[in-house]
């Protein structure tokens, strides 16, 4: 299928009172067992990568890697650019085939997070773009005060009026959650988001999913969360995954045999987590 925007794939998401998992990957294997795993699964999935990793891959050639595994397959698949730090680099994903855009400005004052969100929103939404803003920052796990520390949230009033002023699609919201490896066990503020999520009428986001107990993700999925962002997790197993298989010793010390006997555990793992966001 042509790839779809992932506002769409939201919008299914919470008819269908689910939570699709934004993957970051970072090269053509990260992508396929993605992919693959979500056309067994018939689950729907959106494609993510850091802008950081770009020194990895060009994004054009991670959109048109995407595009074209996507394209064989019957599951809906969306292409977003996560945490895309500014205009330029969102134009930049633009121009190599992204169908749906992260700006994260969440670092900066209301007014200059409104200000840079509605000026990618305005240009995305006249190339058929959907964007997903940030507000409330969420920040890295290993700084415990980054997740624990209420007075960094979104508040209600905020989501409402952010919203209104950028016209953003779908909207990432801090609740307790931080990227990366956590130092301490995080605690969502589910009675923040169940606010948030009566007042607004729009998808929302939530970033940092690597280590959030399950109970608190499947709680925080029926209460307005239609999109769960997961990069870390990935990471740190397909790391696992190979250094396990090369101390076995049982393939021959070839990188294209490591990665072809990383297919079938990197995607149980992918399994996993999709499965838990959208039960049958
Ligand atoms: P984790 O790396 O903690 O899973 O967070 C990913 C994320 O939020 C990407 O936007």
């Amino acid at each position: 299928m042509a790839l779809e925007r992932a506002v769409d794939i939201l919008k299914y998401a919470d008819e269908q009172k689910k939570c699709v998992i934004g993957f970051d990957a970072f090269d053509y294997n990260s992508v396929k067992w993605i992919i693959d795993t979500a056309e067994e699964e018939q689950i729907p999935v959106i494609m993510m990568i850091y802008p950081g990793d770009r020194t990895l891959i060009p994004l054009s050639t991670f959109a048109a890697i995407t595009k074209d595994l996507a394209k064989k397959v019957k599951v809906p698949v969306a292409l977003m650019l996560d945490h895309g730090p500014n205009f330029d680099t969102v134009m930049e994903a633009v121009r190599g085939g992204f169908t749906s855009m992260m700006i994260d400005t969440s670092h900066l004052d209301f007014e200059e997070n409104v200000r840079q969100t509605a000026e990618v929103v305005k240009t995305c939404h006249g190339l058929g773009i959907d964007v997903e803003g940030e507000l409330g920052h969420v920040g890295i796990a290993s700084r415990e005060s980054d997740y624990a520390d209420a007075d960094g949230y979104t508040k209600v009033a905020d989501a409402l009026e952010f919203i209104e002023r950028t016209g953003v699609d779908s909207l990432a919201i801090a609740i307790g959650t931080a990227h990366g490896a956590y130092v301490s066990k995080p605690h969502l503020d589910l009675t923040r988001l169940d606010e948030i999520n009566r007042a607004t009428d729009i998808p929302l986001v939530l970033h940092g999913g690597t280590g959030v107990p399950e109970d608190q993700l499947k709680a925080a999925f029926g209460l307005g969360i239609n999109k769960l962002n997961y990069a870390t997790g990935y990471k740190l197993k397909s790391f696992d995954v190979a250094k396990e298989l090369v101390e076995r010793g049982e393939i021959r010390p070839r990188l294209s045999d490591l990665l072809m006997a990383m297919n079938q555990p990197m995607k149980d793992f992918v399994r996993g987590i999709m499965r838990m966001a959208w039960p049958k």
